[in-house]
């Protein structure tokens, strides 16, 4: 049987859905947002599979309680959700998601450490991997469960970080089962993963090579993944057909960009509420241009940065002040990380300086919200003049995909070369350094200065490429990796 026909079982530590208390107290289904909810979702309900997720809040642990064996099926507006906790005590738990995966694993792969005093790793940090490995281990042994119980083989669809090692320790239990991983950030590089402790680094690289294909957003990871690769002993890398083979088997290295799906998006624009909002924000807009950012309030995406630039346009422009203002729009996120914390305060701290500088005459230049609030971004994508996606290193963006969809104004995208999205946008984008904050003023500059032909041409460019590459493609590419393997290994089981 092909694999485009076959149960797809996902596995991922954030799922699909999380139960969360309403007023009443009763506990109610969340549905996640974002690309791969959508993208997965619709590929598990097509094909009869489920997902395995961990269990995040109190609630998600009491539903899968309840349920004895942690299988829960979910109704959603969107339709039904077949999922698998997975249940981890929460000290481990926190050991595994926010020490190693957010507080190492994270890093690493965004370049993130300021590496005169950190990372400093030890017995500690030594311990946290074991706990790592270990619900990276539950993980695996939910998903061989899982597999077991279908009545067709099944193929796996792991994704990021947080389950690097699960397709080795997967393939240890079902050691034909097809095993595809996707990372959703960049990876780093093999002189970056040297800062990781060796057995770290070589199991993380081990880990991920149980699978038969890795999938990543663009060229620059998958290069960099290849190469770190190199550095684990036993492997042999094939640079040129993006390949790895190793403990006998061929693994393929594979770039799928994910997508967003336009539809959902513009329906949204469309409804009354999104219209209140657009006109709220209007009215503060006023007359002047208007450059937006909306980002997970997140060290990778740089928004200090942002508004640094935006302080050198105003001094280098003048003209500017009093014309143009920046809306920065911010969902909180891993809050209990200490760097998370202090970084929220500097982003703030930051925007309010530029305020009191060039504040005056009614003119506010920066307004923050942090706040998770899907409906006022897509109202604020509606409205910008010139969108700044500036991340340090980001997998893919999906900010820069879906302010073009709706965006009514033919804004500029100013757009990090270190985003995966770059590659597939840059050409309609103004490209920069997120470093250089002076190239990134000089940026947004001639974003709002650029003659509307220009826009206009950009704009309809940016829309096109995100339409021309749906959401339904990234799984389809995934699975049709997944169906040459499958043909190459009953090819050789036949020979042999
Ligand atoms: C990134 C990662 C995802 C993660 C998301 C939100 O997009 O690639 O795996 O789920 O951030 O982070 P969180 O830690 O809140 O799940």
């Amino acid at each position: 049987m092909s694999v485009l026909e076959a149960p797809l079982i996902v596995a991922s530590n954030r799922g699909p859905v999380t139960f969360e208390p309403d007023e009443s107290g009763e506990l109610r289904p969340q549905r996640g947002s974002g690309g791969l909810v959508t993208a997965l979702t619709g590929a598990t309900q097509s094909t009869e599979g489920l997902w395995v997720a961990a269990a995040m809040s109190d609630g998600d642990r009491e539903v899968a309680a309840a349920a004895g064996d942690g299988r829960v099926d979910v109704d959603t507006e969107s339709g039904t959700f077949n999922v698998r906790f997975v249940v981890i005590p929460p000290d481990v738990y926190d050991r595994y998601y926010n020490w190693i995966a957010n507080g190492i694993l994270w890093f690493a792969h965004h370049y993130l450490w300021d590496t005169v005093r950190s990372p400093v790793f030890g017995e500690d940090s030594d311990r946290a991997w074991d706990d790592y490995v270990e619900v990276n281990r539950e993980f695996a042994q939910a998903l061989a469960e899982e597999g077991a119980r279908q009545s067709r083989t099944p193929v796996y669809l792991v994704q990021d970080y947080q389950l690097a090692v699960v397709p080795r320790l997967l393939r240890e239990l079902v050691p034909d089962a097809l095993i595809a991983h996707f990372s959703h950030t960049p990876i780093a590089g093999p002189t970056y993963l040297r800062i990781l402790p060796t057995r770290m680094r070589d199991e993380l690289l081990a880990g991920m090579l149980g699978a038969d294909v890795l999938g990543f957003h663009s060229e620059a990871w998958a290069e960099n993944f290849l190469m770190s690769a190199r550095s684990l002993p036993g492997t042999r890398v094939d640079l040129a057909r993006s390949r790895v083979v190793f403990e006998g088997r061929e693994i393929l290295v594979r770039v799928h960009p994910i997508s967003v799906e336009a539809e959902p998006m513009r329906a949204l624009a469309a409804t009354p509420r999104l219209r209140r909002l657009r006109r709220e924000l209007g009215r503060w807009r006023g007359d002047a241009k208007l450059i937006v950012r909306v980002d997970r309030l997140e060290l990778t995406k740089n928004v200090v940065r942002g508004f640094k630039a935006f302080e050198v346009l105003l001094t280098r422009h003048p003209e500017w002040i009093g014309q143009v203002k920046f809306l920065a729009l911010l969902s909180p996120s891993r809050q209990v990380l200490p760097e998370y914390r202090a970084y929220t305060k500097e982003c703030l701290a930051e925007a309010e300086r530029i305020n009191h500088t060039f504040e005056g005459g009614g003119w506010e230049p920066v307004r923050v919200r942090v706040k998770e609030d899907h409906a006022r971004a897509v109202a604020a994508y509606g409205l910008y003049d010139v969108l700044l996606v500036n991340p340090v290193f980001d997998g893919m963006n999906l900010v820069a995909m879906e302010g073009p969809l709706v965006n009514r104004r033919h804004g500029v995208l100013v757009l990090s070369r270190n985003a995966g999205a770059y590659g597939r946008l840059g050409r309609y984008a103004i490209g920069i350094n997120p470093f250089d904050v002076r190239e990134t003023a000089d940026a947004i500059h001639e974003a709002l200065t650029m003659p509307q032909h220009e826009r206009v041409r950009r704009a309809r460019g940016l829309s096109r490429l995100v339409l021309a590459n749906p959401l339904s493609r990234w799984v389809r590419s995934q699975l049709e990796d997944l169906e040459r393997v499958r043909q190459r290994l009953a090819r050789r089981a036949q020979v042999s």
